[in-house]
């Protein structure tokens, strides 16, 4: 039987730096075909072109002629053999990519989870702001995803579309019941959906103890609201002291260092039962204790902190269990979100589910007959030795600087949405992703290699392209636009189109299967696994400069106002989440205090700039052609 996979975005080149051998060949089979096509191999021509549009970007002229010579000789000497092997892999596989980026991305990264891989997603403002509110809230979000599970399960969800294709629906199977065991060297994924017995409970943390809670009945459907409610009473009753030593807080930390401890709780009889249960349950509910934000930042940005982190192991990162898929956090005063694991899913299955609870809610859709819970709720008690008590008080140190480090804001741009862009027959996407290159300039100066996700579940088992900017257009457009003294604007808004159109031309090349990251990535991963000397292309400067993202971005549109938000993937990075809806734009903006040159408020500022003034380019340039 195959298992099942994931995706996202860069700790890659941490990855890379421990050496591809140990993680090219991977332990991940694959579960099912579906209908959808296979991930072709892409085409060797294309992604060369694409390589040395990104290079010349970012280069002067001397240094790329360097780059074609690299080229040229990569063309000749490496690459044949290398895409002989893998069109082999393609045509061997339902996805030559997936397994390998399971591993690459998440399973072989031994940096934490939180706060880099693992986002943080949030619900609109709830109407609640006591305890009895939070239990309330906590049965109705937890019996709506249940409800969301069954759905996924017997495949009843209405199929994802991108234009008129079907994308692959598997990730929404992978969402619940799933846990990451922590492992030496290599984690393991273990799916909900790979067990044969019923799971039918979630686990609940409360002052950092955890308990077992009975969420589904013996015919598999949901227990009522006043039923769930009931039993987190009971939990709220068992947990009134902080846990002293609560493990929880050691998923946070390295993966290796968190391997270690896992073993050793293990050993123990009643430690494996309690972390069995952990393992098969649903998902988990964290009932957190109130937050307040640090000064100068909003309650939005604190609910994005509690999301992502849970503010420190004095408040609530020590109510956390980092390696199941779903956490939902919930805290006292109408601010609620998730923490979800990475690896089973990207943000839009994770953002389908969260529409559906607003749904749910929207339309008072519970199943509260009154009735009462039979099954009694179960303490999982873990218990640990002075050894595990030291590395439970370094992890909480840990996570405490990741938590104080972390700058992250809620930015709304209000003066329009994607309406504009749209009606003038521009990419919303692609326009965005233009303002990003302009504020990041206008601030530091230089164009930022940039990520930004792109799925590939057009394709069986797809996970995810990087839509990479800045190419040539994008790197003229923000010349142009910065320019002194200014370029004239009819110059400015034909680089506008142009770098727009670019983008979006390679959106869709990414898309379908023509983007150039992942085939990079295959042919170094191929070459190791075959022995083959590694390419002298992948020890080149320019393409460790196009690995080093000073920009990390992800596009989770929901139909609600919800956010997902994730810390960026390298000191000096931007991490951006953003939401573009209709008529304003939503972003999450997050940087290290510690690299001391970023700032999220400032790169908020700019992209507020950014926007307006590309908008001011189109106005004022279409106001010109019509005099024409
Ligand atoms: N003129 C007018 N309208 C246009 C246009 C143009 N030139 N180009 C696009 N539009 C419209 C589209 O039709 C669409 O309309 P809608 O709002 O009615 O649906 C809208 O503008 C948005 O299109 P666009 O901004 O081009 O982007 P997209 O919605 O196609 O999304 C990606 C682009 C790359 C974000 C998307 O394809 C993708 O891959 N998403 C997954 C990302 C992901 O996995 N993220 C999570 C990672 S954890």
């Amino acid at each position: 039987m195959l298992k099942c996979h994931a995706m996202m975005r860069p700790q890659i080149s941490q990855v890379m730096k421990q050496g591809v051998n140990a993680i090219a060949g991977g332990h991940i089979a694959i579960r099912q075909s579906s209908d959808l096509p296979k991930l072709p191999a892409p085409q060797p021509v294309k992604t060369l072109k694409h390589f040395l549009d990104f290079a010349q970007a970012l280069q002067s002229k001397k240094e790329f002629e360097e780059t074609k010579q690299l080229v040229n000789e990569f063309v000749v000497k490496d690459m044949p053999k290398l895409q002989e092997l893998l069109q082999k892999r393609a045509d061997a596989l339902p996805n030559w990519l997936t397994p390998w980026w399971l591993n690459i991305a998440y399973l072989a990264a031994r940096t934490p989870l939180p706060v880099v891989t693992s986002p943080g997603v949030m619900f609109p403002k709830f109407d609640f702001n006591t305890e009895a509110g939070q239990l309330e809230y906590a049965a109705k979000i937890s019996q709506a995803a249940v409800k969301f599970y069954l759905l996924a399960k017997s495949n009843q969800l209405k199929p994802d579309m991108s234009g008129k294709s079907p994308l692959d629906m598997s990730q929404y199977q992978f969402l619940f019941g799933t846990t990451r065991v922590p492992k030496i060297g290599v984690d393991e994924i273990r799916y909900g959906c790979d067990y044969k017995e019923k799971l039918q409970h979630i686990v609940v943390i409360r002052n950092g103890h955890l308990f077992r809670v009975q969420i589904l009945d013996n015919n598999d459907q949901p227990l009522s609201v006043s039923a769930i409610t009931q039993q987190l009473q009971k939990v709220v009753a068992e947990s009134q002291t902080p846990n002293p030593h609560p493990v929880g807080i050691v998923s946070s930390d390295g993966r290796d260092k968190w391997a270690n401890v896992y073993t050793t709780l293990k050993k123990d009889n009643q430690n494996a039962k309690s972390l069995e249960a952990v393992e098969k349950a649903l998902f988990v509910v964290c009932l957190d204790k109130a937050s307040e934000p640090p000064l100068g930042y909003t309650e939005k940005d604190e609910q994005s902190r509690q999301a992502l982190h849970g503010g420190g192991s004095k408040v609530n990162s020590c109510n956390r269990w980092f390696d199941k898929t779903i956490q939902f956090v919930i805290g006292t005063n109408g601010y609620t979100g998730m923490t979800y694991e990475h690896t089973p899913a990207e943000g839009p299955p994770v953002g389908a589910l969260m529409d559906y609870i607003c749904d749910q809610f929207d339309a008072n859709a519970f199943i509260d007959n009154g009735s009462s819970s039979s099954s009694d709720v179960q303490r999982l008690d873990i218990s640990t030795n002075e050894e595990v008590n030291k590395r439970i008080a370094k992890s909480s140190k840990n996570m405490d600087r990741t938590a104080e480090d972390l700058d992250i804001v809620a930015f709304t741009f209000k003066p329009y949405g994607k309406n504009f862009p749209k009606s003038s027959k521009i990419s919303p996407d692609s326009y965005i992703q233009m303002a990003y290159q302009l504020a990041f300039y206008r601030i530091h100066s230089s164009l930022p290699p940039t990520y930004e996700t792109a799925t590939l579940r057009k394709f069986t088992e797809g996970r995810t392209e990087n839509i990479r900017s800045p190419n040539t257009a994008a790197a003229t457009f923000v010349k142009k636009m910065v320019s002194k003294p200014p370029s004239p604007v009819s110059d400015i808004y034909d680089a506008l189109i142009h770098a727009t159109n670019s983008h979006k031309k390679y959106t869709v090349d990414c898309m379908n299967a023509s983007g150039m990251d992942r085939h990079l990535l295959a042919w170094k991963l191929i070459a190791s696994e075959n022995n083959l000397p590694t390419p002298e292309i992948f020890g080149s400067n320019i393409y460790q400069q196009l690995n080093h993202f000073q920009v990390s971005t992800s596009q989770v549109p929901t139909r609600h106002f919800i956010q997902m938000c994730f810390g960026p993937s390298s000191l000096d990075c931007y991490g951006i989440c953003y939401n573009p809806q209709e008529t304003e734009l939503h972003f999450m903006i997050s940087t290290f205090k510690s690299y001391g040159s970023t700032s999220s408020k400032k790169f908020a500022k700019e992209l507020q700039k950014a926007l307006i003034d590309m908008k001011s380019v189109i106005n004022k340039a279409t106001k010109e052609m019509s005099k024409l």
